[in-house]
């Protein structure tokens, strides 16, 4: 039982929300001398598992880095295949959604998704906007740069010059990631030590978790794993747990 890996005191500080950056499908592929679909083909499969174990373990929230905006560049083959997978994997998805209070999000510049993909990803949006108990957030052709440089912009058409001093909690509302808590923990597989472009100012105070396995292979076990190193650390928020004691006079 998952449950009581965890003691009461770390149920109490596991994350709210977790951000995922799924790297290493390609590798995990070559190295079984497959194409890389099938590398993304089982990272698909690795989604359901990770996203019913955080259900499982009390985690409310889950954004994954399905596509970024830079993934554009790849092959269109690849790009083809990934969002066919997307779309298979939403269709195959969206009753057990709908009957575990699962709502489906996505974050990123949806029009510039082949339109099968993007009329799936709406549907499915539309069908779970009720569902309040877990959220997985899609980024999907997503860039925290663009998605920053956006909400500048929408920002500053809303406030007047004299308006008083910019402040974040009226910024972060032009975020996509608008009605999201900022993400605790980001992990990312495949042994990579990057954001990529990933939530840049929301994980402004997330911990980071480097996991050396691919995303395939990134069972319930290493997942576990994660959320065990997460909670033995000391969450500061710039501030010292230290006691600052009164300097001694000579
Ligand atoms: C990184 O591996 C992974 C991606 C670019 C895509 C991740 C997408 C999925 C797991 C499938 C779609 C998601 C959902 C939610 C249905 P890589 O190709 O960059 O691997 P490499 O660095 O080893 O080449």
């Amino acid at each position: 039982m998952v449950e009581e890996k965890f003691t009461e005191e770390e149920k109490n500080k596991l994350p709210k929300h977790v951000g995922i950056i799924m790297d290493g499908n390609g590798r995990w592929a070559r190295s079984r001398k497959r194409p890389r679909l099938f590398g993304h083909r089982n990272g698909v499969e690795n989604v359901r598992s990770v996203v019913n174990s955080a259900k499982r373990i009390g985690i409310p929230y889950i954004t994954l880095f399905a596509f970024s905006s830079e993934n554009q560049n790849r092959p269109e083959e690849e790009k083809f295949g990934l969002m066919k997978l997307l779309e298979e994997f939403l269709k195959r998805e969206l009753n057990a959604m709908i009957k575990d209070g699962i709502r489906l999000r996505a974050i990123g510049n949806l029009s510039e998704l082949p339109k099968f993909a993007q009329r799936m990803v709406e549907q499915t949006i539309e069908k779970t906007k009720a569902n309040t108990d877990w959220n997985l957030t899609l980024a999907l052709n997503y860039g925290s740069r663009q998605e920053v440089l956006e909400a500048v912009h929408s920002y500053s058409q809303q406030t007047s010059p004299n308006s008083q001093k910019p402040n974040w909690e009226d910024f972060e509302k032009h975020l996509q990631t608008k009605g999201l808590p900022d993400p605790d923990l980001i992990i990312r597989t495949s042994g990579e030590f990057r954001l990529s472009n990933f939530l840049l100012l929301q994980a402004a105070y997330a911990e980071i978790f480097v996991s050396p396995l691919h995303w395939p292979d990134f069972d319930r076990s290493a997942f576990l794993e994660a959320l065990k190193n997460y909670v033995s650390r000391e969450r500061r928020f710039g501030k010292t747990s230290e006691q600052i004691l009164p300097i001694q006079a000579s």
